[in-house]
């Protein structure tokens, strides 16, 4: 599938012409926590399938939706239901519903996800504050044609994710009675977990967490000048740290027990995103256009 701007345009026009607020921020929330977007007030629900080119879910009896309205007073727009590479969809369609979010004037972004932990350190239940990210070779959702009413062909990686947000998100968490970890995601196609010889090469590199989502949507958030806040969920020490098999129930149980905690953080967030965070974006963007 090559998407075209027009179809992008296209999706956004038809989002617009159902909602009345201008949402400002882009959630994507990883397994379990996707039932923040039933705290939405004022929700307006789009189901995927009515949007034009909107990729659909292909977990059975979930086509998706966005839900658009407010939480903790901020205009968001949450995505319920996301894409992953081993569903089969391409990195490009992964990216999609990002550049979508881009053209409907969301300027950030923040992205959940449940991951394995590579850090003998961490145990599960932590919650990690993505500070950078490692991908392999496989596909870019940026590969082909580029498309430069987004950003430029070699985009700057250099702070996928923006170090302001991860360090609010810090102190609204020390304010709420918990400390965060800091680390480096890496991104495995799946969906076999990885092997315990795969974790150790991740260890060697620097890995903290891995998991199977999230690098492709900020790749493409960041191509377009979006701030990412990115968080896992270290669900389960990846492969080989303990001596136990893995299996997704484990994935789906811890990250059950720290949703309330995942929730409350991210609202908290949201409440504190204040004007000080847009203006000093806002700020720096046009630093660098002047420049
Ligand atoms: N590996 C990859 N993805 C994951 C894991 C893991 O151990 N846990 C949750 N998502």
């Amino acid at each position: 599938m090559n998407y075209t701007v027009k179809m992008m345009q296209e999706a956004a026009e038809y989002i617009k012409s159902q909602i009345s607020i201008q949402p400002e921020v882009g959630l994507i929330l990883g397994s379990g926590l996707g039932v923040l977007g039933d705290d939405v007030e004022n929700a307006v629900r789009i189901p995927y399938q009515d949007i034009p080119h909107f990729p659909l879910s292909t977990v059975v009896g979930h086509a998706g939706q966005l839900v658009i309205g407010t939480l903790k007073g901020r205009p968001v727009m949450v995505m319920q239901g996301r894409f992953h590479f081993y569903e089969g969809y391409s990195m490009q369609v992964i990216g999609f519903p990002v550049r979508v979010m881009k053209l409907l004037g969301i300027e950030s972004m923040i992205v959940t996800n449940a991951a394995g932990g590579c850090n003998p350190k961490f145990n599960p239940g932590d919650l990690m504050i993505i500070t950078d990210h490692i991908k392999f070779f496989d596909e870019s959702p940026l590969r082909g044609p580029n498309i430069d009413e987004f950003g430029p062909r070699f985009n700057d990686m250099s702070e996928p994710y923006t170090k302001k947000l991860g360090d609010l998100a810090i102190r609204v968490a020390k304010k709420l009675g918990f400390s965060l970890r800091k680390g480096i995601y890496a991104h495995m196609a799946g969906p076999s977990f990885e092997t315990p010889a795969e974790i150790r090469m991740l260890q060697v590199l620097g890995a903290d967490a891995v998991g199977m989502s999230t690098v492709p949507e900020v790749i493409s958030a960041v191509h377009s000048g979006m701030k990412v806040l990115g968080i896992s969920c270290i669900t389960n020490m990846a492969a080989g740290i303990l001596d136990q098999p893995l299996n997704h129930e484990e994935v789906l149980e811890t990250g059950a027990m720290v949703r309330d905690t995942f929730a409350s953080l991210i609202k908290g967030v949201l409440a504190e995103w204040d004007d000080i965070v847009v203006y000093s974006m806002n700020h720096e963007r046009k630093k660098q256009e002047s420049s």
